[in-house]
């Protein structure tokens, strides 16, 4: 990922600054205040997560001229050359291109002179497992007779890959990867400091992309920040990053779960006409049923960052499936994400994979299913012979209204499907989206037209408005699991 600009602007100064690594921070300020420094130190762990960071303020807190210090001025010339990169006494040194024996040497010859004006001369060598095994002698016979003046930090991403005698002469110290929620709220904090604006879902989903690497996030947020200088939103993330929408993730799992096999033929069809990557889409499969599972099992301890209304709607869809399903569904799934990387027809295996998924489905008493449509309906439209046809209908609606009109699909989300009967399709919505639902009204004749597309002969469409926000079931369990919810936190 490219330099950003908002990382160098904001790259922390001062180990109070330092976020995630709490555990380096406070060990390190320790050792700094008894003045029992390591001569070398190894900081291993992910990228992105403040290895480099940590060293300079480390340089800055042994060269201030207020120090040795914990907290370190940035104002003397000590800290902002360090600041800046050209201090003498800090040397950067790139291990992956200066892995040679002769470049060790070098080091070591200049590491005999005292430093030019600071106290210490430090070496940061990033990468540093990209050194030969003879540079690694070499670098070894320095830090068993260290001179006095000298401090090493070496970083590196595999230090499986770093030879154990030197990690035996080493002040060890792992660097963790950044939860999803705590890049997202580091985002947040830079967003407001630079007058991004950009809705919660949208910073969700780049924390969850940057894949626990804090400069990541904030690559792509200032990527996106150029891209849309009006105010960023879920879809823009997932354009920029060539993400498929978390919607159609619902979707499939809502075609599942109706054990919809054409619903899922012609799913799959769109998926592949939209040229997303099935890797990514297999792969966001597996995290969504795993997801699912968790907010099953875990509730509150399920450990995931989810924004307010997605809880609620995993926990709708997770308690439609329930946890022996989605058991059984991951295992299905998971054998066969093995091969989604290696067959040549992944159409195929995808088609496969969600028949088989969804046959299993189909065995289970529809009372197990939530959104089920009345068992002795008698216009099933899609395919006669099995349950759930609203569900497929709504999913499909709402699909194809996003294709040309996202707007309308938006207004869509607010609604749930109550009844197909007598081939009319009966929608409602919360009292308190009136608006919504006079636009979704005006909009009938589009909307019943979409419906006679999919179902191959005329589907009216009703909406009505309801008291209810959600089924009292689900605000119980929402509830019940995660303690009171704030109303207004859910809408
Ligand atoms: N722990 C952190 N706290 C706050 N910001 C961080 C942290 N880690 C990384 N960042 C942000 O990411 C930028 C880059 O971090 P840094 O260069 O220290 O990562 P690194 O671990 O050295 O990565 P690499 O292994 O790729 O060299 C920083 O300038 C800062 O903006
Ligand atoms: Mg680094
Ligand atoms: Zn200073």
């Amino acid at each position: 990922m490219a330099r950003s600009v908002l990382t160098l602007k904001y790259r922390p100064q001062r180990f109070d600054e330092l976020l995630v690594q709490d555990h380096v921070r406070d060990t390190m300020k320790r050792a700094i205040e008894k003045s029992r420094l390591a001569n070398a130190y190894l900081f291993c762990g992910p990228r992105g997560v403040g290895k480099t960071t940590t060293a300079r303020i480390l340089a800055k807190s042994l060269n201030c001229e207020k120090g040795p210090t914990t907290n370190p001025c940035n104002t003397c010339s000590f800290c902002t050359e360090i600041t800046a990169s050209r201090s003498l006494d800090v040397i950067e040194i790139d291990g992956a291109s200066n892995n040679s024996v002769e470049d060790v040497r070098e080091l070591r010859e200049n590491a005999k002179y005292t430093p030019s004006s600071g106290r210490f001369k430090i070496y940061i060598i990033d990468e540093v497992h990209m050194l030969s095994p003879s540079a690694f002698n070499a670098l070894l016979k320095t830090l068993e007779e260290p001179p006095a003046h000298v401090k090493f930090v070496f970083a590196t991403t595999e230090s499986h890959k770093v030879p154990a005698t030197i990690v035996s002469r080493c002040q060890r110290f792992d660097f963790r990867r950044a939860t999803p929620a705590e890049i997202r709220d580091r985002l947040a904090w830079l967003a407001k400091q630079e007058g991004i604006k950009v809705s919660d879902a949208a910073l969700m989903a780049i924390a969850r992309r940057a894949d626990g690497a804090i400069r990541d996030g904030e690559g792509i947020l200032d990527q996106l920040a150029a891209y849309r200088p009006d105010g960023i939103e879920l879809e823009d993330v997932e354009e920029l990053l060539g993400l498929v929408p978390t919607e159609l993730f619902f979707d499939y799992a809502d075609l599942i779960l109706a054990g919809d096999g054409p619903g899922l033929m012609g799913f799959i069809a769109r998926l592949f006409e939209s040229g997303y990557d099935h890797i990514e889409f297999y792969s966001g499969v597996v995290q969504h049923f795993r997801d699912l599972l968790a907010v099953e099992v875990g509730g509150r301890n399920s450990g995931l960052s989810l924004l307010p209304e997605e809880v609620e709607r995993m926990l709708r869809q997770a308690g439609a499936f329930g946890r022996g399903d989605l058991l059984r569904i991951l295992h299905g799934i998971t054998a066969y994400e093995a091969q989604a990387g290696s067959t040549q027809f992944p159409r195929v295996l995808l088609e496969v994979m969600s028949l088989e998924l969804a046959s299993g489905r189909s065995t289970l008493p529809k009372s197990a299913q939530v959104r089920d449509a009345q068992p002795d309906e008698s216009g099933a439209p899609v395919a006669g012979d099995h349950p759930m046809t609203m569900a497929t209908l709504w999913s499909e609606l709402r699909l194809r209204t996003n294709a040309h009109r996202p707007m309308l699909a938006g207004f869509l989300e607010l609604a749930a499907p109550q009844s197909l009967k007598d081939d009319v399709l009966s929608i409602s919505l919360p009292t308190k989206h009136k608006a919504a639902a006079e636009k979704l009204e005006e909009n009938q004749k589009q909307l019943a037209a979409t419906l006679a597309e999919i179902a191959g002969r005329p589907i009216g469409l009703t909406v009505h408005l309801s008291r209810k926000p959600a089924p009292d079931a689900t605000r119980e369990r929402v509830n019940r699991i995660f303690g009171e919810v704030d109303e207004r936190e859910l809408h």
